[in-house]
């Protein structure tokens, strides 16, 4: 099981596998237009208190993270940065190739988490070797996968050495019952598992039951989503461009939701999928 959430001073971490900490809560930044945009959103989110950072080589956008971490003041070890490995870039030794042309982007020596990005068929456990040897010379902390259902752990678990840290999947009310096989495996394995898209893209921040939840702690809809997965232990990775709603989506170490609120929010469950749905990938 993965061990007991942290609270520190700033950074609420939970514990890999690997004993190394990775903070509770992310910045994404998919379809974060590169440039300014993508790269003031970061130094906003460090200036509040984020050390967390979670970017891809699809987003086209890892340069803007490592210059605004540069800018940002912190010392490198203070920020945890993950990139992912795209799915025209698997094998054993595109895998070595794509890692490297990703740590150039972002400027940096070595990224905190590498996650291969969604289960492409064929050569995933060859690219999973590469991830493995990425390791090695420590330009690589930890690793780990990304839109693994059981099936693609399953696979991993039984014909690898290493066991992934990290599982990050579409998470949120919406999609959490449907999912729970998955979640338990990981948990089953002490693998984190990370939500994303826990704001369902913005599709549900409408729901009255999100606004009737929130009321009596005066948050709101997206802090109801994202304390919802704080309380299950997932990592969860909030994507803003926006200063306000950058700090409205950190701000959610002040209030509890109770037993019956989470269990509300878990019947929320419809099968949400905001982007490709692996369930059935094979
Ligand atoms: N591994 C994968 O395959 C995968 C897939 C999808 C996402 N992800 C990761 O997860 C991160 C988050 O997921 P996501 O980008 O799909 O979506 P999300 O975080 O669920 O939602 C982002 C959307 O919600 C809006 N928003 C943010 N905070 C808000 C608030 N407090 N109130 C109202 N609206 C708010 C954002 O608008 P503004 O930006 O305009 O403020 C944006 O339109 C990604 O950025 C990425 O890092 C990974």
């Amino acid at each position: 099981m993965v061990e007991a959430i942290q609270v520190r001073a700033i950074v609420a971490t939970i514990t890999m596998r690997t004993k190394r900490p990775i903070p509770l809560i992310g910045l994404g930044v998919y379809k974060s237009e590169p440039g300014p945009t993508t790269k003031n959103a970061v130094l906003e989110a460090l200036r509040l208190g984020y050390r967390h950072i979670d970017t891809a080589s699809i987003y086209n956008n890892e340069a803007d993270v490592g210059d605004a971490i540069g800018e940002s003041g912190l010392d490198r070890s203070e920020v945890f940065v993950t990139t992912k490995l795209w799915n025209d870039d698997h094998g054993y030794d595109n895998t070595l190739y794509a890692f490297d042309r990703s740590l150039e982007q972002l400027g940096l020596d070595y990224v905190d988490l590498y996650l291969i990005h969604w289960p492409v068929p064929d050569q995933r456990l060859d690219t999973w070797r590469a991830l493995e040897r990425l390791t090695l010379d420590g330009r690589v902390r930890d690793i780990g996968v990304s839109n693994y259902m059981t099936q693609h752990l399953t696979e991993v678990l039984e014909q690898s050495a290493v066991v992934p840290a990290v599982n990050q999947i579409e998470l949120s009310p919406y999609n959490y019952r449907s999912r729970l096989g998955t979640v338990q495996t990981c948990e089953r394995n002490d693998i984190v598992v990370e939500a994303y898209s826990p704001l369902t893209k913005g599709r549900k921040l409408d729901d009255p039951v999100l606004t009737k939840l929130g009321a009596p702690h005066g948050k709101t809809p997206a802090q109801v989503l994202i304390r919802w997965a704080v309380q299950k232990g997932f990592v969860v990775l909030p994507k803003s461009i926006t200063a306000g709603r950058i700090a409205e989506n950190f701000d959610v170490f002040d209030f509890e939701l109770s037993d019956d609120d989470m269990e509300r929010l878990d019947g929320l469950d419809e099968a949400l999928a905001t982007g490709w749905d692996p369930s059935t990938a094979p």
